[in-house]
């Protein structure tokens, strides 16, 4: 089976078609650079391009960066305010007329890790945090998700965390051992709340994690994403329900 993955971010919407039984995309990805402003009907359109490129007649899971609850928004963190209170599920249905199921970023990306990455044999509290423009959460339990957790916007050193912790700080500039040590007390404020078994790095700065682990320390195992920043696209598709 096959679901056709879309990740909605603030700079760019990716797309592929996955396999559900690998996570595999079976072809290759397309971005296109988010709309400014971001509003849904701009991005619809942007969707709707990339809906058409792969020719997509099938089932469509769709990432956006805002809680998300029975296919409307609540929140929106890096897309235009006017997301809020829009039923997109059902909009772009509507416009596609394919089924869209819509969910949060993070939770994607966690369900990726969990059906087939870095979770997929661990048992326990599972946090996943994705560590990009903003920070996304995913929480597990035993396999069994808890949505919409939003452990970015903590308030952490007098702001939200992931101003203060995201990768985006590094990309502005702060190297990446200085950017450790914030992740690190962000992970150990994290583990004083909610302490989890296992920490999940995602993002694409989990492609480094072997040059900042050892600042890591806490109680809880860190271990890194398996598909980083495709997570969103795998999780979107699998969010389709075509896999055991
Ligand atoms: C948003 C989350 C999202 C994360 C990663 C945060 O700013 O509030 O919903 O998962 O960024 O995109």
């Amino acid at each position: 089976m096959e679901a056709l993955g879309i990740d909605v971010g603030g700079s760019g919407i990716k797309a592929a078609p996955v396999d559900l039984h690998t996570g595999k995309r079976i072809r290759k990805r397309k971005r296109i650079a988010t709309p400014q402003p971001s509003t849904p009907e701009a991005v619809y359109d942007v969707i709707e391009e990339l809906v058409a490129s792969f020719d997509w007649r099938g089932p469509i899971g769709c990432a956006v960066p805002s809680v998300v609850r029975n296919g409307v928004v609540y929140t929106a963190a890096n897309i235009d305010d006017s997301w809020i209170g829009r039923n997109a599920a059902s909009e772009l249905t509507g416009r596609l007329g394919h089924p869209v199921h819509l969910l949060n970023d993070a939770d994607a990306a966690g369900l990726a890790e969990n059906v087939l990455g870095a979770a997929r044999d661990l048992d326990g509290v599972v946090i996943l945090l994705t560590l990009g423009t903003g920070i996304g959460s995913a929480i597990f339990t035993d396999g069994v998700l808890v949505p919409n957790t939003e452990l970015g916007h903590l308030e952490f050193r007098g702001g939200d965390a992931e101003h203060y912790a995201a990768a985006r700080v590094v990309a502005a500039g702060l190297d990446q051992a200085a950017w450790a040590l914030r992740l690190n007390e962000y992970l150990q404020y994290v583990e004083s709340v909610l302490p989890p078994d296992y920490f999940i790095l995602g993002g694409g700065i989990s492609k480094n994690f072997d040059q900042y682990s050892s600042v890591l320390d806490t109680r809880a195992e860190v271990v890194p994403a398996r598909f980083r920043n495709r997570a969103g696209i795998i999780g979107a598709a699998l969010a389709t329900g075509g896999v055991a």
